[in-house]
């Protein structure tokens, strides 16, 4: 493929069509990395429909007053949005600029880098659309069509796969106008190189692309075979109060669940009802058996009245169990 040509084409095909999101009308680097940490796990139609960015522009219109803000304001400013701990982040990263870059954004990506809550893609688009610094970015959209454009199976979530991603993006960057570029192949893979049923009769770089199945594209690591894991819990009720166990470990710690037995521990017990549920890597299978037992306390096991059970974390699959066990328990 001559470089040239594709440069070309993309980008004069996006200064007729581009979208004019808000954030596309402006090069303050603050507006862009909201921006980007926004559209990070929220889409760009949620974005526009709240007015989510201009409107928290006008709560934070600088690294200044974010840099003053209490957490409830921070809370208040992000609400609905979720994932909290990025607007945390961003006032982490606004706080950094203000005391290690006398409050001037660096502008390269290799320097953005160094800001807290500011990985690989965030510089990237910091450098790029504020201001035009020839830095490639790489997210799920590039990543599509590169490799659609290529016609590659590298898979795209290995370390070999994003290290080639990332070389591909900075070979065919157009360094003279890397904001447009950038923006342009981002919005290729929203509107035409879509994950299912991609438009490529209206893609404005097909004559480029070299892949016949785009839909197989791109590929990822085969993720593991999920351990079937068969769990024995017990549903014991006394004076009013149930037995929990308080879970130990660091993923789990503060945790409550029902107690767990052995198969052979369970033999003579009643079944209430058996519930199936998937977490990380085990695909669990839960019996909950009614135990009529007054045992003495295992260790970490606690009891616990219905109103501190309501208040208390219990993994969700659990506490649902838990509670169809209980609506089975009172119908006997
Ligand atoms: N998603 C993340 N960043 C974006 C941007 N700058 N333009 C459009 N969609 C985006």
């Amino acid at each position: 493929m001559e470089s040239r040509d594709f440069r070309d084409r993309l980008c004069a095909w996006f200064d007729e069509y581009g979208r004019e999101h808000p954030w596309r009308l402006t090069t303050d680097p603050w507006a862009i990395l909201v921006a980007e940490i926004m559209l990070q796990q929220t889409t760009v139609a949620a974005v526009r429909a709240g007015r989510r960015f201009e409107k928290f522009l006008q709560t934070f219109p600088d690294i200044e007053s974010i840099n003053r803000a209490s957490e409830v304001e921070l809370l208040k400013a992000w609400e609905g949005l979720g994932y909290y701990n990025r607007v945390r982040n961003l006032q982490r990263t606004a706080q950094a600029v203000l005391t290690d870059w006398q409050g001037q954004f660096p502008r390269c990506a290799e320097q953005l880098e160094t800001l807290p809550g500011v990985g690989p893609y965030t510089a990237g688009a910091v450098a790029s659309f504020a201001f035009n610094e020839p830095a490639p970015i790489v997210d799920g959209n590039i990543a599509r069509v590169l490799t659609r454009l290529l016609d590659s199976a590298i898979e795209i979530d290995s370390t070999s796969g994003k290290k080639e991603l990332w070389a591909w993006a900075r070979d065919l960057l157009d360094s003279e106008r890397s904001r447009i570029f950038n923006s342009a192949l981002m919005e290729v893979g929203q509107v035409f190189c879509r994950p299912k049923n991609p438009d490529c009769l209206s893609c404005p770089i097909s004559s480029f692309c070299k892949t016949v199945e785009p839909e197989t594209l791109p590929c990822k690591k085969e993720k593991p075979k999920p351990e079937l894991v068969t769990e024995h819990a017990l549903v014991i009720e006394q004076a009013g109060k149930f037995l929990l166990t308080r879970e130990e470990g660091t993923r789990r710690k503060g945790f409550y669940r029902l107690p767990l037995r052995e198969a052979d521990e369970v033999a003579d017990l009643e079944l209430l009802l058996t519930r199936k549920y998937a977490i990380t890597k085990y695909r669990v299978t839960l019996h909950l058996y009614q135990s009529p037992i007054s045992e003495t306390l295992r260790e970490n096991e606690v009891w616990v009245t219905s109103a501190e059970v309501a208040a208390l974390p219990i993994p969700s699959p659990i506490r649902r169990a838990f509670e169809a066990a209980l609506l089975v328990k009172k119908k006997r």
